[in-house]
């Protein structure tokens, strides 16, 4: 199976969790349901649910039931995704080649959508039929990721206060780890653990989330300079606009490149540890420095 038919295939996979996990839109009260589902289905690359199945897959055959947690992330990622766009933060009107959360369904239901899929996330993770060590291991690697120290709204913060801000080298990798690597480092290592990893293989998985995590947020800096808007589905070369701390605003798109190819080449070494089980994790790396969109 080639690299994009395995990708393919679990995006269907977590499509149908989605589907199971989230109230239908006739269930009332029916309009947040039309948003959440709005916001979820309109697309993705489902990255975050990718790398956590495969991470359960390179530790264990069969990690039975891993679509759930997998699905939380992307329920964390897409409530990021909404509010992220609202007007008081990057005021985006395009997500996922359709108009935003808030310029379909107004900003209160928006706001409630964003709030209803991180709620939704930990009520899925409290219902999982795993044993309960697992399960709060589970909901505290999602809390704090997601979260405001280190996690994704610690990041947030930074990225919004940041805008117009003489750009550091340090605060821009800070601003990164935490706003996009913290859940990316989440997605493996909530596979690991549902998997029934071993303290090293673990620690090799988060190294490589942390890797592929700091390469995916510089790669979604240089496709909003490069990139035209049809492509990515969403405003492109906004971070220019609304002077944002990025990879390319400090070290220019050539540099940012390479720094990203020095992340993939590093999320590879992690990998040592594993053998071909983990080789969807070496193309996945690969892919996510490589995208286009
Ligand atoms: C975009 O994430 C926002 C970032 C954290 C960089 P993705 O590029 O994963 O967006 P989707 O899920 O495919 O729409
Ligand atoms: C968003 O970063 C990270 C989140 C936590 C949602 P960006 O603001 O760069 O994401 P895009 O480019 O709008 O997708
Ligand atoms: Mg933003
Ligand atoms: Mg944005
Ligand atoms: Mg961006």
């Amino acid at each position: 199976m080639t690299l994009a038919e395995y990708v393919a295939q679990q995006q269907l996979r977590i499509d149908e969790a989605l589907r199971r996990l989230v109230p239908s839109e006739t269930t009332t009260p029916e309009s947040i349901h039309r948003a959440m589902r709005y916001s979820l289905f309109a697309g993705g690359k489902r990255v975050r649910p990718i790398l956590c199945m495969a991470a359960a897959e390179a530790v264990s055959d069969s990690p039975d039931g891993i679509e759930s947690p997998a699905s939380t992330l992307e329920l964390i990622h897409t409530y990021s995704l909404i509010h992220d766009d609202l007007p008081a933060l990057d005021n985006d009107d395009l997500r996922r080649g359709v108009p935003t959360c808030h310029k379909k369904f107004g900003e209160a239901i928006a706001i409630l959508a964003g709030d209803a899929l991180l709620t939704l996330a930990f009520q899925v993770l409290a219902q999982l039929a795993c044993d309960p060590e697992c399960k709060s291991r589970l909901i505290e690697e999602l809390a704090v990721a997601s979260g405001t120290v280190g996690g994704m709204i610690g990041g947030q913060v930074n990225d919004l206060e940041g805008e117009g801000k003489h750009p550091t080298a340090a605060l821009l990798e800070a601003i990164h780890r935490a706003k996009t690597g913290a859940l990316l480092r989440a997605s493996l290592r909530m596979g690991a653990i549902y998997a029934g990893a071993d303290d090293e293989q673990l620690a090799a998985l988060s190294c490589y989330g942390e890797h592929v995590g700091l390469a995916f947020q510089i790669v979604d800096d240089v496709l909003d300079v490069e990139q035209p808007s049809e492509k990515l589905g969403k405003t492109a070369g906004k971070d220019e606009k609304q002077k944002k701390i990025t990879f390319p605003a400090v070290y220019g798109l050539e540099r940012s490149r390479e720094m990203a190819e020095h992340e993939r080449l590093a999320a590879h070494v992690a990998l040592r540890p594993f053998d071909e089980r983990a080789e969807r994790l070496r193309e996945l790396a690969d892919f996510i420095v490589q995208r286009k969109a």
